[in-house]
């Protein structure tokens, strides 16, 4: 039987370091802000963006939320992001994906300033991350990376297959696990042999989309299987990419769903408005 790998326990571990820093800053007059976007009303957006107005108050950050209809134009929406970018109790802002059709989220992630960018999506902060020289983690890659160094196994030298190829997840994390000296796999919708590769994975992380979608099967045996999958089943159950109860039994450590993977994207967003903050007043 694998270990599981407890995000809950690792998340709360971050939070605490970044909750201590925070306290030492604002002892210095320095307070902390992240200004979370929703435009719309999708139910599992609504609960992400509770959870890290729930973290922010956890470390001390003051979270400033904007609940925007959907009906929303794509130009109201820029001035809203102008605002926050000239607004300097605003170190971070996050406008909450997907958006609504009408709205090109890419002209919106390019409006964000580079430096307020705590998501990590504007093509500058892309690039840092491609070479390797980045302050801003991407949230969902760097959280998965701090629950493979929590099991102790060092990536350096290992297979490691990713699926899917988001901006998001799949071609950042990719990144951050060849940049840990991985030899890195992307798998993607159009792969032939994808259970193949899959199988010779010593790390394998399934950023899909789809549930179940990974089997014991496709697995190596003793494997760490990380699952970024955020689904819903047949009865309306939050659920991963991996078929948790068959590759429990072959993988040496996995993540579940919920408590795995979800709860370090916020520890690693409130990570990085910690250092938007800290670059803002030069601190190191
Ligand atoms: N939607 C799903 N995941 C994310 C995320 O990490 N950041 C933003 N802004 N939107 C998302």
């Amino acid at each position: 039987m694998a270990q599981i790998i407890d995000g809950k326990k690792v998340s709360a571990r971050v939070k605490a370091e970044v909750k201590k820093e925070a306290d030492v800053l604002r002892e210095k007059g320095i307070e902390i802000g992240l200004a979370v976007v929703i435009v719309g009303n999708d139910p599992a957006s609504r609960v992400y963006v509770n959870n890290k107005k729930k973290a922010c108050e956890e470390v001390g950050f003051v979270s400033y939320e904007y609940a925007l209809p959907e009906k929303t134009t794509e130009k109201e929406l820029l001035a809203l992001v102008d605002k926050l970018n000239k607004d300097d109790k605003v170190n971070g802002i996050l406008v909450q994906l997907p958006l609504p059709k009408h709205i090109n989220e890419n002209s919106i992630i390019n409006a964000i300033r580079p430096e307020k960018d705590v998501d990590a999506f504007h093509p500058e902060n892309v690039g840092h991350i491609m070479i390797g020289d980045f302050s801003f983690l991407p949230c969902t890659p760097a959280g998965v990376m701090e629950l493979i160094a929590d099991t102790g196994v060092d990536v350096c030298g290992k297979r490691c297959v990713v699926i899917g190829r988001s901006n998001i997840v799949g071609k950042p994390m990719a990144m951050l696990l060849l940049h840990a000296n991985g030899t890195v796999t992307i798998c993607h919708s159009r792969t032939k042999d994808l259970a193949g590769i899959c199988s010779e994975a010593d790390i394998l992380v399934a950023a899909v989309g789809k549930a179940g979608f990974v089997t014991s099967d496709m697995i190596k045996e003793g494997a760490v299987v990380i699952d970024v999958g955020m689904n819903r089943d047949e009865n309306g159950k939050l659920c991963g990419d991996v078929d948790f109860a068959s590759c429990a039994d072959k993988a040496g450590y996995i993540t579940p769903v919920p408590g795995g993977v979800g709860p370090m994207t916020i520890a690693m967003l409130m990570k990085n408005t910690l250092t938007a903050a800290k670059q803002k007043n030069n601190i190191k």
